[in-house]
């Protein structure tokens, strides 16, 4: 079945993620707050499998990379060593008529902003737009009980600057050598000029971070080889080859730190766009940091005696704009052939179509739902059992409201890879079927090795 294609279909991805309990606007009840956005239980299950599988890959699994976890408040100064503070602005223009704001650079604005032929994309007055003013994207926020005396302090706009500070504290507490690495899980917050598409741009969201420092001089091999990791975690993630690309930062759209930038990008509802960045931040930040805090951070190689401040390469992705990679990725509507279609049990909308998430099971919310065919003839006492059995080793659901058949289209699109059924059949030789998601086809399984297979068809 087609992917994803017309603007419609994020329409359709926010309303599945608001019924399934995914996603949810943030204060909703008050109208929302823009461009945040809350997890439900469906969906705070999915984010942490990716972080953990993130995690896994980065520091459980590499001997070289350690783990933190900084505060998102930090120094002031720090934002001023990192360039924060002059350089992490975009341009605004406002429409003096509707009041609206474009980033400068908004492919819809026709014309020049500030000139009379600036053409506002939104009322589409001539000559209303004003001249591009540089704005800082760090929100601010005050330290102190009094608010006029307080220091102002920043949330920070990326996890990386909290690896820097705490490079040397890392490196001498773990006795690392140089080349290693600080991987990092937490929010950042940017006051986004023009956020949207869902949990793709938002002004509070999470970051996956991992620097890694190494001898001047081998940065670039260390930059390939990043490239090719990053790459193929995320291939990893069961996210179609066809939709991924890499794409090369030219000189206008490197950030303030990066020497040269790749990104790793993926062809959205709404066109190809970067989830995640591989940066070559040479010894920016660590030498900015040297001077801005009088404090000497560089290494010495104790093989050969060098002293050197270190280059750091670094791996950047957004929690949420991989979860919405992942779900862009596994969405389909589909059309229910054989049994499930023959039974009429389309359920969940109608018809024998279906709305399925084909999430990779390891990612996937729920692993199993557990549900008895009626409720009666000693059928939910064992599916309770199983259920109990089961939930001590996955996360299962339990489900005996309404048909078979709509019971199994919730489920799929929850995402839940394997649907457990409790028959006639299983209260006599303790078996149930288990329906698979993708193929709709059901084994029949000893309820004594569920676990056994489960756990054999989870794996990877
Ligand atoms: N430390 C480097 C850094 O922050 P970035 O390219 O600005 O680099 C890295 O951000 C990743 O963080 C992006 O690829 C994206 O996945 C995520 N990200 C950045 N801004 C975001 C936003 N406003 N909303 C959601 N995710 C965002």
């Amino acid at each position: 079945m087609p992917p994803l294609t017309a603007d419609k279909t994020m329409d359709k991805l926010v309303s599945l993620a608001k019924r399934r309990g995914f996603v949810f606007q943030s204060s909703e009840i008050y109208g929302g707050l823009g461009s945040v956005w809350d997890y439900g239980p469906l969906g705070v299950e999915l984010k942490k499998n990716i972080k953990e599988r993130w995690w896994r890959s980065m520091v459980h699994e590499r001997q070289d990379i350690e783990g933190l976890d900084a505060a998102i408040l930090m120094h002031p100064k720090v934002w001023e060593a990192s360039g924060h503070v002059s350089g992490f602005t975009d341009p605004l223009v406002d429409c003096k008529h509707c009041k609206n704001r474009f980033r400068a650079d908004d492919p819809r604005i026709k014309g020049t902003p500030g000139q009379p032929d600036g053409q506002c994309p939104v009322c589409g007055s001539k000559g209303t737009l004003t001249a591009p003013r540089q704005f800082n994207l760090m929100f601010k926020t005050f330290m102190g009980p009094v608010e006029e005396q307080a220091a102002v302090i920043y949330l920070r706009p990326e996890t990386a600057q909290g690896i820097y500070v705490n490079y040397l504290n890392v490196l001498q507490s773990s006795r690392q050598k140089i080349p290693f690495g600080i991987a990092q899980i937490g929010k950042a917050f940017r006051n986004e000029i023009t956020p949207g598409n869902f949990i793709f741009r938002t002004r509070e969201f999470e970051q996956m971070e991992m620097q890694f420092f190494v001898k001047p001089g081998t940065e670039n091999e260390w930059f390939g080889f990043w490239r090719e990791e990053r790459m193929k975690w995320v291939e990893g993630l069961g996210i179609r080859s066809g939709k991924l690309r890499w794409h090369q930062h030219g000189p206008d759209e490197l950030a303030h730190y990066a020497k040269d930038a790749y990104d790793i990008q993926y062809e959205f509802p709404f066109g190809w766009q970067e989830f995640e960045g591989i940066h070559n931040r040479t010894d920016f930040d660590l030498s900015n940091h040297q001077k801005h805090a009088g404090k000497k951070l560089d290494y010495l190689d104790p093989k050969t005696n060098e002293r050197f401040v270190p280059y750091v390469v670094e791996t950047s992705a957004g929690a949420d704009r991989t979860a919405l990679v992942v779900l862009c990725d596994a969405y389909r509507e589909e059309e229910v052939r054989g049994h499930e279609a023959a039974e009429g049990e389309g359920g969940g909308g109608g018809g024998d179509q279906r709305v399925v998430l084909k999430l990779k099971p390891s990612l996937a919310p729920l692993k199993a739902a557990v549900f008895p065919l009626v409720n009666k003839d000693g059928m939910p006492e064992l599916a309770h059992r199983i259920h109990d059995d089961l939930r001590r080793h996955f996360n299962v659901f339990y489900d005996d409201g309404g048909s078979i058949g709509r019971r199994y289209r919730r489920q799929d699109e929850a995402g839940t890879p394997f649907g457990i059924t409790i028959d006639g059949q299983s209260t006599q030789d303790q078996t149930v079927t288990v329906r698979d998601r993708d193929t709709l086809k059901q084994d029949r399984v000893a309820a004594g090795k569920l676990v056994e297979y489960l756990t054999q068809k989870l794996a990877g």
